[in-house]
């Protein structure tokens, strides 16, 4: 069945109230791709009913990014939600979602200024009060996102924490291309070419969690890196870090337990992100 489509909030509420049971939200952005078929396939499994939100949120670009560009693909995205099921799609206007322009936003606070949010300024905070409002509007019971968004993961349970919401945060495993590609709607801009360099970040990400300990995972994936900085047309390296999972402050080379290794970089004019979970056992521990 075409699952509804909400453009207003009143439209939306009269949706939410006819729905069964649990709700599960899956906030994107649209240009819907096979991780977000994964996490709506997920969705459907802890809920009886699944909202999925469309919204190209500008509070989240900078001035100089991508928000002119990004895909909107609507029509195909919807064909996506039908066939997965989706009971609601949410795909309010600008003026729904910021009928005035916001005065009061939230903030991540100095987990928004660090690792990503150093590349992107403000890019958390952006992230932060639209899916805040998200929350509010679609009043689910548990909400996904995919873990290759890792820092984004990371605010957002943090506000929930902070802010004592109500509210379930799942996160679910990134999808690769089978040569390793993390999936991204950004994809679509790579030239062959560009998405051979961009290769360079699974690769690396690869080498770095088959390494011994911090620093060999470190250095490992920095090794890759190097090559695809020189290889053309060349990765633009914006970091390399290893960090908490929940604080995204990198790990000491002593550490031991779950660490992130993440990385970002620019291949033409496309800013690709992408990270793995590493564990790295005590000494004493076996590997
Ligand atoms: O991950 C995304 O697609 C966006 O950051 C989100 C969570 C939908 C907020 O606009």
């Amino acid at each position: 069945m075409a699952p509804i489509v909400a453009r207003t909030r009143e439209e939306l509420n009269t949706a939410i109230n006819a729905l069964p049971g649990k709700i599960a939200l899956v906030p994107t952005m649209g240009a819907l791709h096979e991780g977000h078929r994964s996490l709506i396939g997920r969705a459907g499994e802890l809920a009886d009913s699944v909202v999925v939100s469309i919204f190209v949120n500008p509070l989240q670009f900078g001035p100089n990014e991508d928000l002119d560009r990004y895909p909107r693909t609507f029509d195909a995205d919807l064909a996506i939600c039908a066939a997965e099921g989706v009971a609601v799609v949410f795909a309010p206007t600008l003026e729904v979602m910021y009928p005035v322009p916001n005065e009061i936003t939230i903030s991540a606070g100095r987990m928004g200024t660090i690792v990503e949010g150093a590349c992107r300024p403000g890019h958390f905070d952006g992230v932060l009060t639209v899916v805040m409002k998200l929350f509010n509007l679609v009043r689910a019971d548990c909400v996904l996102f995919g873990e290759k968004d890792a820092q984004q993961l990371a605010v957002i349970r943090r506000m929930v924490t902070d802010l004592a919401l109500s509210i379930e945060i799942v996160g679910c495993p990134t999808v690769r291309e089978p040569d390793g590609l993390a999936l991204s709607s950004r994809n679509r801009f790579l030239a062959p070419a560009e998405r051979a360099t961009a290769l360079a970040l699974s690769h690396a990400l690869h080498a770095g969690a088959s390494a011994q300990g911090p620093s060999g995972a470190r250095r490992a994936a920095r090794a890759v890196l190097d090559e695809a900085v020189k290889s053309d047309p060349p990765l633009e390296l914006d970091y390399l870090v290893l960090v908490d999972p929940a604080t995204f402050t990198p790990v000491p080379d002593t550490f031991s337990g779950t660490a992130v290794l993440a990385v970002a970089g620019k291949v033409g004019s496309t800013h690709l992100i992408d990270n793995v979970i590493v564990n790295f056992p005590r000494r004493d521990e076996p590997a």
